[in-house]
């Protein structure tokens, strides 16, 4: 009996079947980076775990030992401040690429019927990307790690009704203290990658029963045969984006390998405390109010972009020909980017 026969009586599979099932026929237009920017960010959450599990076998989650921990795979574990620096460098791209990739969503208008129910599943996506950066940079127990989760603890209290319930929930009591950082280490390492792993399989599932929107463009031949295969042409495009991006992701960790700031003194409250990046949006707009009104506000944005394809749908239905989802794009980013770059370049 050969290999393949004695594998197919216990799990009777047909080869014809799977190929059935890779073989989804992709759009050409898939063929160009920006319409399959979706594999990047997928491609680097797998990154993310798999440098995440060399760290957890070196990270000790207590106040007493975290610091320690951290500071023991930066100088002395094996290639540990290259898997470090690659973990840290990897969130950064994976914001990036999830934050583009909404752009193309945002600006193709992919996200219009029948897709409403995928673009909100990506909106939980992104919160869910925004978290798992947010309590990993807690996790080093440096200065900026203890003031950033009690400033972000206090700012959840804001929140009307559940604010102190998603106070304590993070802090684990009233303030920071001795079961804090093992709560986010388990919400970092445990619950957030679970629960990602839920909606990238929801997200794909759905992409597969709808497949992507359809776009053509003026320098297409006619004549050619507008879908390629998945497997394995777009695969081997996903795998050399791959390639590509861990080249970058270790050029980056080692000219700008992750460092040390001052261990988390609980008495001394820095001068100055800033999140990582990706947060300064928020930082900064929670600056410009009142901090109810920028919760309040801040709140009321996400849920409209969450509702955002039939917001949009409404808008187009009233006026046809209105461009009203591309001028609320443009001004979103240009809001973004403005203040992002202001809370990067001042002290305060
Ligand atoms: C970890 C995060 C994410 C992953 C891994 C991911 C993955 C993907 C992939 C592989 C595709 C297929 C087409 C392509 O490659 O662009 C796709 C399409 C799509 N994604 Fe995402 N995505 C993520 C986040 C988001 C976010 C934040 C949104 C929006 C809020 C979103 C909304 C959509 C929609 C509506 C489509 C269908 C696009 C079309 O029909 O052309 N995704 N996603």
């Amino acid at each position: 009996m050969s290999v393949a026969e004695w594998f197919s009586e216990r799990l009777p599979v047909r080869g014809s079947d799977l190929r059935e099932l890779t073989n989804e026929p992709v759009p050409n237009h898939l063929r160009r980076w920006w319409y399959a920017l979706g594999g990047t960010p997928a491609y680097l959450f797998v990154v993310q775990i798999v440098t995440g599990i060399l760290l957890a076998f070196y990270y000790q989650p207590s106040a007493e030992t975290a610091y320690e921990s951290v500071r023991y795979i930066t100088e002395q574990a094996h290639f540990g401040w290259y898997v470090r620096s690659v973990h840290k460098w990897g969130a950064t791209l994976m914001v990036a690429a999830v934050i583009l990739h909404q752009m193309r969503v945002y600006f193709t208008g992919a996200y219009r019927k029948p897709r409403e129910i995928n673009w909100m599943v990506g909106m939980c996506m992104l919160v869910c990307t925004l978290l798992i950066g947010f309590t990993g940079y807690a996790l080093v127990y440096e200065q900026l790690s203890y003031w950033g989760a009690t400033v972000a603890a206090n700012i959840a209290d804001t929140v009307p009704i559940a604010g102190p319930w998603i106070k304590q929930f993070l802090l684990a009591g009233d303030t920071y203290n001795a079961r804090t950082l093992s709560r986010f280490f388990v919400l970092h390492a445990a619950v957030m990658p679970a629960l990602m792993i839920l909606l990238i399989i929801i997200h794909i599932a759905i992409i597969r029963l709808q497949g992507v929107t359809e776009f053509h463009f003026e320098d297409e031949k006619s004549g050619e045969p507008d879908h390629f295969n998945f497997f394995p042409d777009h695969l081997m495009t996903e795998i050399i984006m791959g390639l590509i991006l861990m080249v970058l992701l270790s050029v980056l960790a080692t000219v700008l390998p992750a460092t040390m700031g001052p261990v988390a003194d609980p008495l001394n409250t820095p001068e100055v405390i800033k999140p990582e990046w990706f947060l300064y949006v928020t930082f900064r707009w929670l600056k410009l109010f009142s901090i109810t009104t920028a919760v309040l506000s801040m709140g009321f944005i996400v849920f409209t972009f969450f509702l955002w394809p039939f917001i949009d749908a409404w808008v187009r239905r009233r006026w046809p020909k209105s461009e009203f989802s591309v001028y609320v794009g443009i001004l979103g980013v240009l809001a973004i980017i403005g203040l992002t770059v202001w809370e990067g370049a001042v002290a305060h």
